[in-house]
């Protein structure tokens, strides 16, 4: 790497604050505030905006641990937002589909909402059907975190902190939550994700942001090249539940080993497309070690857009927004059809707790939960 001097500059336009970080390859990353919108209960809700050299920008507010839009050129210099979202709060707030959203304490599924840790068992909200989803019926994707204006690696940092208490939505123990956004000059939306418990619980959040590498509200995603890492994936029953079991993607539509375009296989009379109305599975990504490996490559043959997904994580629930229906009425008010965009949730398996076999996911005290994804964009 070389020697890399920043310079830190911080300072204040009018109510914006600007913090500027300049290396000595003449690269600058900004991240300004501002404000956003407010919340029915008076709270004000910000902004953060980064923009680097590349023409690269990326807004997140403090609601939701919210990436409201990520844009990045194509290969002939076009600007355009890739991930869906709305035009204010209000949007966010009553958003049923976790646009951009962190998602947690565990995302995906828990089956019946029930699981048992260290001999006593837990009864967790249940909002999706007789399942738990993505948290519950008041996730973190609901929730006001506390931000940071900081530093990591030399880069401008926004840290989103939320302190989930014990009990909410059925988990135990006080959890305190930190993800961090940051962006390089590379192109990269880099998150670091840090938990910590005062009781035994479990833990599993993840990015809930919709792509569409031609834009959003740009057709759907059916022609997008997807290329996954993974051998096997995990079939579920027709709850969206896993069977326990890790199934070989080879001669099924699940196979994207090679890069295959979505649209290719999706409406075919495979059972597992059956139940997902989709794709909506995790697939198990080869070799996972708990370093930071490139596990997944999505490209648009149109635009030129490729974005590669690096994580420390086991899995990746790859889901071809099945539920989109063009009710969710998003920037510039535009409708959200069916598949119109994709989803490329980087966790733990769902239902881990009840599935001895699956990579745990329960935090104990003295612990550390640590989750590093990238999705990094570019073109070709
Ligand atoms: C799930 C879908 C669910 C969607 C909610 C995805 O992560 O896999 O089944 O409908 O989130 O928007």
């Amino acid at each position: 790497m070389g020697l890399y001097m920043n310079k830190l500059i911080n300072f204040i336009v009018g109510s914006t604050l600007i913090l500027l970080i300049t290396g000595c390859d003449d690269k600058s990353i900004s991240l300004s505030e501002e404000d956003y919108g407010v919340l029915d209960n008076g709270i004000l809700i910000k902004q953060y905006i980064f923009e680097n050299d590349n023409q690269m920008k990326v807004k997140i507010i403090n609601y939701g641990a919210i990436v409201v839009s990520i844009e990045v050129p194509d290969k002939n210099g076009k600007i355009n937002d890739v991930v869906l979202g709305y035009d204010s709060i209000d949007g966010y707030v009553q958003d049923p589909s976790y646009f951009g959203a962190i998602v947690g304490r565990v995302g995906n599924r828990i089956s019946k909402g029930k699981f048992s840790l260290d001999g006593k068992d837990y009864a967790l909200a249940i909002n999706n059907n007789e399942n738990h989803l993505h948290g519950g019926i008041e996730g973190f994707n609901k929730k006001v975190w506390t931000p940071e204006i900081t530093e990591l690696n030399g880069l401008p940092a926004l840290k989103l902190t939320y302190l989930s208490p014990d009990g909410e939505e059925g988990y135990p123990g006080n959890l305190n939550l930190e993800v961090t956004y940051t962006i390089s000059n590379k192109n990269e939306l880099i998150i670091d994700y840090f938990g910590t418990t005062d009781k035994a619980t479990i833990l599993n959040p993840t990015n809930h942001s919709y792509f569409n590498l031609s834009g959003e509200g740009n057709g759907d995603i059916l022609d997008h090249v997807l290329k996954i890492n993974a051998d096997y994936f995990t079939p579920v029953d027709k709850g969206l539940i896993p069977l326990g079991n890790h199934e070989s993607v080879l001669g099924t539509p699940m196979d994207f080993l090679k890069p295959k375009k979505i649209g290719e296989r999706i409406n075919n009379d495979d059972n597992q497309l059956k139940v997902g109305l989709g794709y909506d599975h995790n697939w198990v990504f080869n070799n996972w070690d708990g370093t930071l490996k490139l596990g997944v490559t999505l490209f648009e043959p149109e635009s030129g857009r490729f974005m590669e997904v690096f994580t420390t994580e086991p899995g990746v629930q790859f889901y071809s927004g099945n539920f989109l229906d063009g009710t969710n009425i998003g920037k510039n008010q535009k409708a959200y059809q069916y598949r119109s965009a994709l989803c490329l949730e980087t966790d733990h398996f769902p239902d881990s707790q009840n599935n001895s076999n699956f990579p745990s996911v329960v935090l104990r005290p003295g612990e550390e939960y640590k989750q590093k994804t990238i999705y990094q964009f570019s073109t070709k």
